[in-house]
């Protein structure tokens, strides 16, 4: 639907805040499916509103798996949000996807097991399309603003979710890469993604390569201080693309050419009253 745009942009390790936010204030948002991760960061960049929501909490408390991702699609929707950015960590398939590299997912392997995945269940039934599960609008917009800020990264990837909170063995990460054809591999976007479509939000993932998962025969298994380290080294960057959104996505927003923002009007089941 056409409209305004608002900004939200879901943090991971790394990016804890946005840079030359106007107005910013952080703001308890309530919602029926529990509490958010954590406060949401509100303000203006560029004239445009913008919400920043630390998808594990300020200190790091939520894991992958206890991340209430219902709750936060539901307060960012309320909020106003239109488009959802998703920025987090991963782990890399490709020789070519190098840690310190990001990555515009494009496609996901849903492998999580332990997480509520739906908005909808008993008493409204709803299947909604997640055939492409990201905005390609979006997406552009971020490939854009990676470009423009330094950034090497790639357009396009299937990243694998899976649950954690350990790491691949060397047997599912070969397949996941051999046989399954995955990129990227991380712990966060999925049911994220398909809240976000639920929601009726245009969703995009920028993936940070931080480390070449345990496949590789030249590197070693993956390392939390590595990791850690590559992040801190690229958050100026994370945070310069995130700075760069404003501007390529404007403030008046038409619907959404890929239909994100009217996913719902052909997958409602239940009757109405
Ligand atoms: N996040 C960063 N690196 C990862 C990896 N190798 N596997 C899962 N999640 C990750």
């Amino acid at each position: 639907m056409a409209g305004q745009t608002m900004i939200g942009v879901i943090g991971g390790s790394g990016i804890y805040d946005i840079d030359g936010l106007e107005d910013a204030a952080w703001r308890a948002v309530q919602s029926p499916w529990g509490s958010p991760s954590d406060e949401i960061l509100t303000g203006t960049l560029g004239g445009v509103p913008m919400a920043f929501l630390p998808r594990h909490g300020r200190g790091h408390v939520h894991s992958p798996s206890s991340v209430p991702y219902r709750a936060n699609i539901d307060a960012l929707k309320r909020l106003g949000v239109t488009d959802v950015i998703s920025v987090s960590a991963c782990g890399s398939f490709r020789e070519e996807m190098a840690p310190g590299h990001f990555v515009v997912v494009d496609q996901f392997i849903d492998r999580t097991f332990a997480r509520e995945k739906s908005f909808f269940g008993e008493g409204c039934v709803a299947h909604v399309s997640v055939a492409h599960p990201t905005c390609p609008r979006l997406g552009e917009a971020c490939f854009t603003a990676a470009q423009d800020a330094g950034i090497t990264v790639h357009n396009g990837g299937t990243y694998l979710a899976m649950e954690g909170p350990q790491f691949s063995t060397l047997a599912e990460s070969k397949m996941y890469r051999d046989s399954w054809g995955a990129d990227v591999i991380g712990m966060t976007n999925m049911p994220e993604a398909k809240l976000a479509r639920e929601a009726e939000l245009c969703y995009a993932s920028i993936a940070m390569v931080t480390d070449y998962d345990s496949w590789h025969p030249d590197h070693g298994e993956v390392d939390v201080t590595e990791i850690v380290k590559i992040l801190t080294g690229n958050a100026d960057k994370g945070r310069e693309m995130v700075r760069r959104l404003p501007t390529l996505l404007g403030t008046d927003r038409e619907a959404c050419p890929h239909g994100c923002d009217r996913a719902l009007e052909f997958a409602l089941l239940t009757a109405p009253d």
